[in-house]
């Protein structure tokens, strides 16, 4: 029942419920742009899931700065983004050096003010154990997967201060949750991922900076186009991966990136630490 102090307004098709000022319930019927104002930073935005997320992010009405090596690549989602009318910054940036992460940082806060979105999507695959790994291939996925998130979460975090507050979305993996065969690196800078996600969402929480992680299993991307051959044996395999998801299909990049536009939106302003599977279902076994 509602307290004397409660009370109901009503709006065009809406009913929201107050108390003390505070909204209650989730407005519905509300025609609002769910990333309006913010700027947003996403390594790795030239291709696979982190370009799906730009574009989602672009739809929603962020401001948009794609990072990444290759600069093509970037351009090529900036030029998409700007046709549809929307803003889009490409900044090339190797994330796994400092001052090259801090210096992308600070070209986004220049060009759009601060920044209140990043998502650590920028990572590589390997398929090794510890045998088979060289130290310089487990140098290079730690490097990308686990020390790139960490400096560009370092060096975002004045920014999203500036801005009253912010939200990190790190793209993880089901195999920072999970094990696999021939994933042992990998899956290390992964799992690493799941738990420096939780660290920092309880270091931030206080002020106002929110930290989650989105846990998927296969998507259909270059990543994983190079682990199924254009053979009788590929496909095969690929079929054989396909039957362990409960769903019965691969991901698509826009099944992670609807998700990255929700914990990016002020609608999970009450979800932090977080590390959520996008996974077909592989990880309710
Ligand atoms: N696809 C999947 O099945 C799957 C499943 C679970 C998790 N994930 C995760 O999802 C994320 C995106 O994967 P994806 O499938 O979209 O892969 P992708 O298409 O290969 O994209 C990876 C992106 O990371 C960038 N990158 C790599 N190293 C970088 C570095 N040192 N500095 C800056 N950018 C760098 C690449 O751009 P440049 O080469 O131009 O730098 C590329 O745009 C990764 O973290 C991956 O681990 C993917």
């Amino acid at each position: 029942m509602a307290s004397p102090d409660a009370r109901v307004a009503r709006s065009a098709g809406d009913v929201t419920c107050q108390r003390n000022g505070t909204p209650l319930d989730a407005g519905v019927g509300e025609n609002v742009t769910r990333l309006k104002g913010k700027v947003a930073v996403i390594t790795g935005g030239g291709s696979g899931i982190g370009r799906a997320i730009a574009l989602a992010f672009g739809r929603e009405e962020a401001r948009v700065a794609v990072v990444g090596r290759r600069r093509g690549a970037l351009d090529q989602v900036v030029s998409k983004l700007e046709q549809a009318h929307h803003e889009a910054l490409a900044v090339t940036c190797d994330i796994t050096q400092e001052k090259q992460s801090k210096s992308a940082i600070e070209e986004v806060e220049r060009e759009f003010g601060p920044v209140t979105v990043l998502v650590n999507n920028a990572g590589i695959l390997s398929v090794s154990t510890i045998e088979t790994v060289s130290e310089e291939e487990w140098d290079q996925v730690m490097a990308t997967n686990l020390k790139g998130p960490f400096l560009m979460s370092r060096a975002v975090l004045p920014s999203m201060r500036r801005a009253g507050g912010g939200s990190i979305v790190n793209i993880g993996s089901v195999l920072g949750l999970v094990a696999m065969k021939q994933r042992a690196a990998y899956c290390a800078s992964k799992g690493g991922v799941t738990l420096l996600t939780k660290a920092m969402a309880i270091d931030h929480a206080h002020e106002k900076i929110r930290v989650n992680c989105i846990c998927p299993s296969i998507v259909e991307t270059e990543l994983v186009e190079e682990l199924f051959s254009d053979s009788e044996q590929g496909r095969k395999a690929r079929q054989d991966r396909i039957g362990t998801l409960p769903l019965g299909r691969f991901g698509r990049p826009n099944d992670i990136a609807e998700l990255a536009v929700f914990l990016a939106s002020d609608e999970s302003s009450w979800i932090t630490g977080t590390a959520i599977p996008a996974d077909g279902g592989l990880t309710a076994y």
